[in-house]
């Protein structure tokens, strides 16, 4: 057996952003939108860096219009994450484009998509929890609306609070009123932070959001004082190498600092991002993090313990969880 082919944990994925772009060109098709400026003439999505990213993937997103179409999409995700070995994952939904930010309509789209989340869990042994994701950039009011309805649907489904977008907007402390909101409702919480920020990003995110993980946080290898923090509070790393590599903050998988990182004690997990647009799968990051630093079986395995522990999940799900990774 191969590292790749072991069962993992996946903390950070984006419901929209894992959407096949044949899924999205059929449903471009059913609605009659025209997409022709999202995808490249081979069929892949169309972008040429950060900023044009999120501006073809909320392209990409304007044909997921009903609760119906996160449903498919939800069957869609969770299969292909099965396929590729992954037995638990917690995956960014955004008030924002179910329902724009109203809590009623939030509640209908969570509803389908839990269903169809229970429906791949029966058949394909995989579990789906949600984390409710306030954009950065669409600014801290549409956040507060946001944060409402996580507030409003949290329990032992929607278990989170992870705010994306450009983090080049703002401040994370712009929207701390949300993340208290959120927090106040039992909800745990995550921020995009030290992707495309630097250190000082992941700083204001720890003392002005007070998460307990952080979405990428990579760029915290430039601060070894950061680091330190990371490791003193047991702050938990979403990486994603694959992402980080395509969108240009590394120049490949050997120049990522996932593996300093971990080697100075910080608790890293490994993730896709946004799969399809990064040409990735959870199976092909554990081959590229093998290849780049001789990441063996035991390696993965702890880092999967790492991702389970960090969880948002309550106990008997982690409980559950933990038999499906140590099955042989
Ligand atoms: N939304 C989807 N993918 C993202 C990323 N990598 N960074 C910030 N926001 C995102
Ligand atoms: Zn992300």
């Amino acid at each position: 057996m191969s590292e790749a082919d072991l069962p993992k944990v996946e903390l950070h994925l984006h419901h929209e952003g894992a959407a096949p772009p044949e899924f999205i060109r059929q449903l471009a098709y059913e609605k009659k939108v025209d997409l022709s400026r999202v995808f490249t003439p081979d069929g892949g999505y169309a972008f040429e860096n950060f900023v044009h990213f999120l501006e073809v993937y909320e392209a990409a997103t304007s044909v997921l219009q009903t609760p119906e179409d996160f449903a498919r999409l939800t069957k869609a995700i969770l299969e292909e994450s099965a396929d590729n070995g992954v037995v638990y994952t917690e995956s960014f939904i955004s008030p924002d484009f179910c329902g724009g930010g109203d809590v009623g309509a939030w509640r209908e789209y969570l509803h389908a998509i839990r269903e169809a989340a229970e429906a791949v869990e029966a058949s394909r042994g995989i579990t789906l929890r949600g984390i409710a994701t306030p954009i950065r950039h669409f600014g801290p009011e549409k956040a507060k609306r946001a944060a409402l309805c996580a507030a409003e649907t949290a329990g032992d489904w929607l278990v989170g609070l992870g705010m994306g977008g450009d983090e080049g907007q703002g401040h994370q402390g712009d929207f701390a009123y949300s993340f208290d909101m959120a927090r106040e409702a039992g909800l745990k919480l995550t921020t995009h932070a030290g992707e495309f920020g630097g250190p000082e990003s992941v700083w204001e995110a720890i003392r002005d959001l007070n998460v307990e993980r952080i979405g990428h946080g990579v760029r915290s290898i430039e601060d070894p004082a950061l680091v330190a923090e990371l490791v003193a509070r047991q702050i938990t790393l979403e990486v994603c190498p694959g992402s980080n590599v395509v969108l240009g903050v590394y120049d490949s998988f050997e120049a990522h600092p996932i593996a300093r990182l971990r080697d100075a004690g910080v608790n890293v997990t490994v993730s896709t991002d946004d799969p399809p647009f990064f040409h990735t799968t959870m199976r092909r990051e554990y081959e590229m993090l093998a290849q780049a630093f001789g990441w063996k079986e035991d390696d993965f395995r702890a880092m999967n313990d790492t991702a389970l522990k960090a969880a948002f999940c309550d106990d008997a799900t982690r409980a559950r969880v933990k038999e499906r990774l140590e099955r042989p």
